[in-house]
């Protein structure tokens, strides 16, 4: 194998159609450097937006109709020929079935006519091995995977193994994000609108439930949050006669913090636990990763706490937390140089947990937005 290879990235499980081309360097058995090459994202913000959701029929068929543009694009923008790429690598899962069958036949499709490896990909495996990329973080490491569709504190012990320590039993913080968003009116995607409208409110102005906090485990809840804002909002209805501007900031603001420190609680716990079960190591790692790992207060109060428990923290660029196919290439190139491979009998899995043993979990790839 030549010290180096090109690896396309291709990711369509939800509602962003994505394409990248990386350049990764090895030393026979993983990765040891990663240079980024293009990365092209089109979102379906405006095919879904009137619906309040991703309507994964719709999706679908953009996805089919995006897909070439997109690859074609990321190649144009490496600057490389279409037969510089070595393997092609694309999520078969967990996701949208739809948009699944999409991204893995086109590039069932490309990779015959080009005659080079396919490797499928798991999304939320992308998403944690994103620290690797970024990094060079090494296993073990203690992952905190927040998403649209998951949220998981995951051992990451090789590109293949995971242990879950926790999740979550009903919403994920994405979703907890996105429906809050949507009942203060704010539009979706219901993340970046709160942490923008939440800078001009006052984060202790309203104090909300930590659904779990006080048990001693890794699992989390967020669907009572949500539900708690709810409240709020329908009592300062019906005792001003509406909602104010300042309202809603302070709203947003308490919602925030409350997920912020909801993560931490928890966080801390699956901390504690790592650190019991890894004695000899000696720097201990935690990678914050998905598309709530953009969060700027999620990240803040992550730092903080990784910093008084004595863990490096790692959270990538907020382009490589919410979804994208940089993830997916650079996951494919860790299994393709352990000769992984998958080929044309590569089949699409809706649910695909990473942590085969544990028991399912509605954010651990089994059920949830993405199942
Ligand atoms: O990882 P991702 O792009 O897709 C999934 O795999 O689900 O995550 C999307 C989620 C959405 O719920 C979105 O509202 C949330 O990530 N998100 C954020 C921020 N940016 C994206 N949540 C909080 N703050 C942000 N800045
Ligand atoms: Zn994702």
């Amino acid at each position: 194998m030549k010290n180096s290879f090109i690896v396309l990235g291709i990711e369509s499980s939800c509602d962003d159609t994505a394409a990248a081309l990386i350049n990764v360097y090895h030393d026979g058995y993983e990765p040891v450097k990663t240079d980024i090459l293009s990365s092209v994202i089109i979102d379906q913000l405006k095919l879904h937006s009137s619906y309040g959701g991703v309507v994964p029929e719709l999706a679908a068929r953009a996805h089919s109709e995006k897909l070439d543009f997109c690859v074609e694009q990321a190649i144009v923008d490496s600057g490389l020929k279409i037969n510089d790429i070595d393997v092609i690598a694309v999520t078969s899962g967990p996701g949208l079935i739809g948009g699944l069958f999409s991204g893995v036949l086109f590039s069932k499709g490309l990779s015959l006519g080009l005659g080079k490896p396919l490797v499928g990909v798991n999304h939320l495996a992308g998403h944690a091995l994103t620290a690797r990329l970024i990094a060079n973080s090494f296993f073990p490491y203690l992952t905190l995977l927040v998403s649209g569709g998951h949220c998981q504190l995951l051992v990451v012990e090789s590109p293949t193994t995971f242990i879950r320590l926790g999740g979550t039993l009903d919403d994920s913080p994405g979703e907890a994000f996105d429906k809050t968003a949507k009942l203060l009116g704010l539009g979706y995607p219901g993340g970046p609108k709160i942490q923008e409208r939440a800078k001009t409110g006052d984060q202790n102005f309203f104090e909300l439930p930590k659904p779990l906090c006080n048990q001693d485990n890794c699992n989390l809840s967020f669907s009572g949050l949500k539900t708690a804002v709810r409240r709020e909002s329908e009592r300062l209805i019906s005792k001003q006669g509406l909602i104010s501007d300042k309202d809603i900031s302070n709203l947003c603001a308490s919602f925030q913090k409350t997920v912020a420190d909801i993560l931490v609680e928890k966080t801390k716990k699956a901390m504690d636990l790592f650190s019991q079960n890894n004695k000899s190591i000696q720097v201990k790692q935690l990678a914050v990763v998905g598309g709530v790992a953009a969060n700027e207060v999620v990240r803040s109060h992550l730092k903080f706490l990784a910093k008084n428990e004595g863990f490096q923290i790692i959270i990538p660029p907020a382009e490589l937390c919410t979804d994208n196919a940089v993830m997916i290439a650079y996951t494919g190139a860790e299994l393709f140089v352990k000769k992984s491979f998958s080929d044309s009998d590569l089949i699409c899995r809706p649910r695909w947990p990473l942590d085969k043993k544990a028991m399912a979990l509605l954010g651990s790839g089994k059920k949830g937005v993405k199942g």
